[in-house]
C-alpha cells in the first residue's frame, strides 16, 4: 500500500487562443472543470497503474469536495483518511493556450489538514510500503510526516512543487527528491547537477520531454522520455511521480522506476486534463516496449 499525503483541487481549465494582457478582457473557447491537485493527481496515477492507494488530505464542504471524493473513490483511491473539512475545496484556476499553461491554485481545505491529524495517522503511515508528498499541504504537515517516515523506515518521496516552502532540513528526511529544473534550481542553484552527486539514485531531476536526469553513484544517468505528442501537460509531472511511487513501492530498481515513470509521464500528456491521459499498466508495458496506442 502507498499513502499519498497531499493535495486534492479541483481544476477549473479555461481553453484560451491567447493569454489576456494586463487590463485585457478575452473571450476564451472553452470551460470545463476537472478533477486535480498534485496529491490527488499522484495517487490517481499509482492506482490505474494497479498499485494499492491510500489519501491523507481534505477536500471542502462544498459540491466539488463530494464530486472530488467520488472521483477519487471511482479510481480506487482510499478515501477514508480525506476529511471533509469547513470552507471551499483547494481549487486551481488554469489557463491553457497554444500547449502553455498559467496556473494559480488556492489550497482552501488543503491547508486544514494538522500535525495533530498527521500524528493520527502515524500508524497508517508506518505501515506503508512508501510514502509520498508533496508541497501543496501546510509546511508543518509535510514536515511530520517525513519525520514519521524516517523513524519508521518508510522510504518517503517528497515531489518539492511548487517549490515554495521547501527548506534544507527537509532532505536527511527524504528518501527520494525529484524536482523538475525549475525547482532544482531553487533548492540547489544553478548548479544543481552537482547535487546529484551528494544525492546517488534519491534525487532525480525531472526533464520535461527530455526524460530525467540522475547519478548512480558511478556516472550521471539521462534517462530519455519517449517522443510524444503533448496536448495538455498539466499534471505530467504529477503522473511522473504517482507512477515513480508504484514502480519503487513494488521494487524496481531506481533506473527501470524512473523509465517506468517517464513512459507513464509521455502518455498523460496525450490527452486533456491532469488525469486525463494518465495510462494504466498495459499502455506504459507497451510505451516501454516501443509500441504505439
Ligand atoms: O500539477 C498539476 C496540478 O497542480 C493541477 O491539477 C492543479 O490542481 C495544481 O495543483
Ligand atoms: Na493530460
Amino acid at each position: 500500500m502507498i499513502t499519498v499525503v497531499g493535495s486534492i483541487n479541483m481544476d477549473l481549465v479555461i481553453q484560451t487562443d491567447h493569454f489576456p494582457k494586463q487590463g485585457e478582457t478575452t473571450l476564451g473557447n472553452l470551460y470545463t472543470t476537472v478533477p486535480g491537485g498534485k496529491g490527488a493527481n499522484q495517487a490517481v496515477a499509482a492506482a490505474r497503474l494497479g498499485t494499492a492507494v491510500q489519501m491523507i488530505g481534505a477536500v471542502g464542504q462544498d459540491a466539488f469536495g463530494t464530486e472530488l471524493l467520488t472521483g477519487l473513490e471511482a479510481e480506487g483511491v482510499q478515501v477514508q483518511n480525506v476529511k471533509q473539512s469547513e470552507g471551499a475545496s483547494g481549487i486551481a484556476n488554469i489557463l491553457l493556450s497554444q500547449g502553455d499553461n498559467r496556473i494559480i491554485v488556492v489550497p482552501g481545505a488543503n491547508h486544514s489538514v494538522t500535525v495533530e491529524e498527521i500524528n493520527a495517522f502515524a500508524e497508517k503511515l508506518a505501515d506503508s510500503d512508501l510514502v509520498i508528498m508533496q508541497l501543496e499541504m501546510p509546511i508543518p504537515v509535510i514536515q511530520r510526516t517525513l519525520e514519521i517516515c524516517h523513524k519508521n523506515g518508510v522510504p518517503a518521496i517528497l515531489n518539492p512543487a511548487p517549490a515554495s516552502g521547501f527548506t534544507a532540513d527537509f532532505l536527511p528526511f527524504c528518501t527520494y527528491l525529484t524536482p523538475n529544473e525549475t525547482e532544482a534550481e531553487e533548492l540547489f542553484g544553478g548548479n544543481w547537477e552537482k547535487a546529484l552527486l551528494d544525492y546517488p539514485n534519491r534525487l532525480v531531476v525531472t526533464l520535461g520531454e527530455k526524460g530525467a536526469q540522475f547519478y548512480d553513484g558511478e556516472k550521471h544517468v539521462i534517462v530519455e522520455g519517449f517522443p510524444t505528442t503533448a496536448v495538455d501537460t498539466t499534471g505530467a509531472g504529477d503522473t511522473f511521480n504517482g507512477a515513480l511511487a508504484a514502480a519503487l513501492a513494488e521494487g524496481q530498481d531506481f533506473e527501470a522506476a524512473v523509465r517506468f515513470a517517464n513512459a507513464a509521464a509521455s502518455l498523460s500528456v496525450e490527452k486533456f486534463g491532469a488525469q486525463g491521459g494518465m495510462p494504466d499498466r498495459k499502455a506504459v508495458n507497451e510505451r516501454l516496449k516501443g509500441g504505439s496506442l
